[in-house]
């Protein structure tokens, strides 16, 4: 089978990961990289030809789909480059860190019929695909409320870590919240109807905004899930749990990426769930690449694709908004 051609714009420590996604997936080559910073010319994998410009890369090199693994800040140049093109786009979350700009974005896509499918990686980890299989079951019944909890002490100054986020306002909610809200809509199978939020920065902070979130989501399903995230706890060991309370007993998940465990009502321990090997980062991404694929060879789907992150982003915002005024937002569905 021909190997989808892809160029991967952006290449710093998520960009670096797209490369090594790229080479294990058996479907896909890279053929080129761009990064407008050209001290990282000498650091590209070898035999691959590097640009500083997405236009003369695409007109070069032809390829098949892109990948831009950039920050998420005035995305809309590369698209309308890559939509000359006619190239579907595997764009890393968040699409933006504005909501209104995320709908122009999607409409521009939408318009010119192309795919545009953001990152979500965390939705191909065994823990997710697992929890999923278990609510399917009936095992534990049906979800009612959960907790949610991310404590981290994020030290942003780290060589391998991006450092845009010291800088921006909400890092917590537009860098990370977003992929656990992603999570929240994905495994309850539900878009968020309601959110009451608070978020705030602890005095010692090394970010210049908001890393603590505190925020109550209502789901239209009916489930209500209460959700403390931060960046800056102040201990260096990161602090996981998501529980979530179900008809016939729960389910717990006690770390980021292992250790999952269900309860029906009448047992006295928890029972652990067996999860398949998996190296973090480089299988989930290669996971998403395939359905990226897959996605770019069902035209049909594409505008119900392109929408979905909206209904993410929509809950960052709806936080942003309960925080500044006090009150419980309402959210619009996509
Ligand atoms: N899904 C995940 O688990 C995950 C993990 C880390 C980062 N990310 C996301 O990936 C994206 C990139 O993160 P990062 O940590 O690599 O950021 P970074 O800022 O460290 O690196 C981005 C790279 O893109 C380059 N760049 C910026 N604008 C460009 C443009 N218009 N054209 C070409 N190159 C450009 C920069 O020079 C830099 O090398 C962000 O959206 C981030 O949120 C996702």
């Amino acid at each position: 089978m021909k190997k989808i051609r892809l160029l991967l714009v952006g290449y710093g420590p998520r960009g670096k990961i797209w490369a090594k996604a790229i080479k294990k997936n058996s479907k896909t080559e890279l053929v080129g990289i761009c990064d407008i910073n050209k001290d990282l010319e000498h650091k590209n994998p070898k035999n691959i030809i590097f640009f500083h410009k997405i236009d003369s890369a695409l007109s070069y090199l032809r390829p098949d789909a892109v990948i831009l693994s950039t920050p998420p800040f005035n995305r809309m140049q590369d698209l309308k480059v890559c939509a000359k093109f006619k190239l579907p786009i595997l764009v890393e979350k968040p699409l933006t860190i504005n909501l209104e700009e995320a709908k122009r974005q999607i409409s521009f896509m939408n318009r010119h019929k192309l795919l545009l499918f953001v990152g979500l990686n965390f939705r191909y980890l065994p823990t997710t695909l697992e929890k999923i299989k278990l609510l399917n079951s009936g095992k534990v019944g049906k979800p009612n409320f959960a907790k949610f909890v991310y404590e981290r002490w994020r030290d942003g100054k780290l060589a391998r870590l991006n450092k845009y986020p010291l800088h921006m306002k909400h890092p917590m909610l537009w860098e990370q919240s977003i992929h656990h809200f992603d999570l929240i809509r994905f495994i309850y199978n539900s878009n968020v109807k309601k959110v009451f939020a608070t978020t705030s920065n602890p005095p010692w902070s090394m970010y210049k905004h908001d890393t603590n979130v505190n925020a109550i989501l209502e789901l239209q399903n009916g489930i209500i899930v209460n959700y403390i995230g931060n960046w800056q706890s102040n201990c260096k060991s990161l602090n996981f749990e998501w529980r979530t309370d179900c008809s016939k007993g729960i389910i717990v998940q006690k770390k980021q990426f292992d250790d999952l465990n269900y309860r029906t009502t009448n047992q006295l321990k928890l029972k652990k769930i067996q999860l398949k090997k998996f190296t973090m980062w480089l299988d989930d991404a290669s996971a998403l690449l395939s359905d990226f694929i897959n996605s770019t060879n069902n035209n049909k789907n594409f505008i119900k694709l392109n929408k979905d992150h909206l209904n993410s982003l929509s809950i960052v915002d709806a936080c942003i908004k309960s925080s500044k005024t006090g009150k419980k937002i309402s959210i619009k569905n996509y």
